[in-house]
């Protein structure tokens, strides 16, 4: 096992109507003048925001409020938080919403602090200072309540990009799984392979002899294959809301992947298509993943054996690994079809005419990048050309 630090701040705040003390929490932690940050009208339809609202009133606490945070959240609208915060005084940020309303929130919590622009943290420089930032969760899946991570996209360009900072970790963060029930379908199973994929480019690793976080990281695996298709079966099912919610939680926020080399080459593959085509990152990740796996499986075939037996249940054939690998990447994306996830481009709505400039701007040129096997261009270009022409 590698030496590691792991910290994790978050009050998390966990149950049904617990959003009713989201202004208590805020003062707790300082906040005397929020921001509401929020998105598309989910949380105002809901009655959600009305609840947030009244109990920051009942606390005694201002508020302005910046709704429209797309999915794929845009770097103009972090201008106009950063602004809107520096003229009325914001010294707290409540998220409310998913994880493209949190990465907002956090993108304009560490924007407000700084005299450049924001965006040169998403180009590589330290987050040291930010704004202390609050959550109220309404989609499983990103894991943003608990990370220090911020992934946002330039308008111009469409360039996808992240940033990651401990500084960007939320003070608080309700998670009321009955938030959830209003999920679409396919929302709540672009969140589920969210979750999955989060755990994947953890368990994918090079370090030996990581038992413990091997153990972790299926748990919460088995969790989203037996949880997802009860709650796509039946969106009022609080008790699977509640397990599927935890679960994103303990995919993201570190706890799963520490001691241990991690890979994420398939979200640095997939940011290109949901920057390309605006799609749903959940929803890009099935159809990367699955190819990635496909394309990697070698580089350690009894890795991907251990995850086929335990994780999908297949039966190990020790005369045959590689088949017994292949069946477990078969079984994986089964699975998320099962669940309503596309599985190749035309399905997503992705061009296999694209595949150059995906390559180009995923920007590795004549490098290599990735933890468990470190992929040339050429080799993004080939995962591209299985995810492209992938069936069951
Ligand atoms: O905008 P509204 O109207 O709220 O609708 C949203 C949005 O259309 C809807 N929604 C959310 N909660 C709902 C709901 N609809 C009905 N009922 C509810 N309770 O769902 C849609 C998607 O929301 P979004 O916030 O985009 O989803 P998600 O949480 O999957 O976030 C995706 C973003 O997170 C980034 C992704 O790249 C993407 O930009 N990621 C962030 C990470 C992080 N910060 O740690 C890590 C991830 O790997 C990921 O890259
Ligand atoms: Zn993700």
């Amino acid at each position: 096992m590698d030496n590691f630090n792991f910290y994790s701040p978050t009050e998390f705040v966990f149950g049904n109507d617990r959003e009713n003390e989201c202004g208590s929490y805020v003062k707790k932690y300082g906040g005397s003048k929020v921001l509401i940050h929020f998105g598309g009208g989910s949380a105002e339809r809901s009655g959600l925001l009305g609840r947030v609202r009244y109990s920051l009133n009942k606390s005694g606490i201002s508020f302005v409020e910046l709704g429209g945070v797309q999915p794929n959240p845009r770097d103009t609208l972090v201008y106009k938080g950063i602004d809107l915060c520096r003229s009325e005084g914001v010294d707290f940020i409540l998220a409310v919403g998913g994880g493209s309303v949190i990465d907002s929130a956090k993108a304009i919590a560490a924007g407000v602090l700084y005299d450049g622009d924001f965006w040169d943290f998403y180009s590589g420089k330290n987050i040291e200072k930010a704004l202390p930032v609050g959550v109220v969760l309404t989609i499983a899946a990103a894991g943003s309540e608990g990370s220090g991570d911020s992934v946002i996209t330039k308008e111009d360009g469409m360039l996808k990009r992240g940033a990651g900072s401990d500084a960007l970790r939320a003070r608080f963060s309700v998670l009321n799984p009955a938030l959830t029930q209003t999920l679409p379908a396919y929302q709540t199973a672009c969140g589920a392979t969210d979750i999955m994929a989060h755990v994947f480019e953890r368990y994918f690793t090079n370090t030996k002899e990581v038992e413990i976080t091997d153990r972790l990281c299926e748990a919460v695996l088995i969790t989203m294959v037996k949880e997802t298709p009860r709650v796509i079966a039946d969106p009022d099912n609080y008790e699977a809301r509640a397990n599927i919610m935890w679960a994103g939680m303990v995919a993201h926020n570190g706890i799963v992947g520490v001691g241990r080399s991690q890979d994420w080459n398939s979200h640095g593959i997939e940011h290109e298509l949901s920057a390309l085509y605006d799609c749903a990152h959940g929803a890009g990740l099935a159809v990367i993943m699955p190819s990635w796996m496909e394309f990697v499986y070698k580089h350690n075939v009894m890795r991907f054996c251990q995850m086929a037996t335990r994780v999908f249940g297949c039966q190990m054939n020790f005369e045959n690994p590689e088949a017994t690998a292949l069946e477990g990447i078969h079984r994986f994306r089964s699975f998320l079809h099962s669940i309503g996830m596309p599985i190749n481009f035309a399905e997503l709505g992705a061009k296999e005419e694209d595949i150059p400039a995906l390559v180009e701007k995923f920007g590795i040129g004549d490098g290599r990048t990735g933890g468990f096997v470190a992929l040339s261009s050429a080799d993004v270009t080939e995962i591209y050309k299985i995810a492209a022409k992938a069936s069951l």
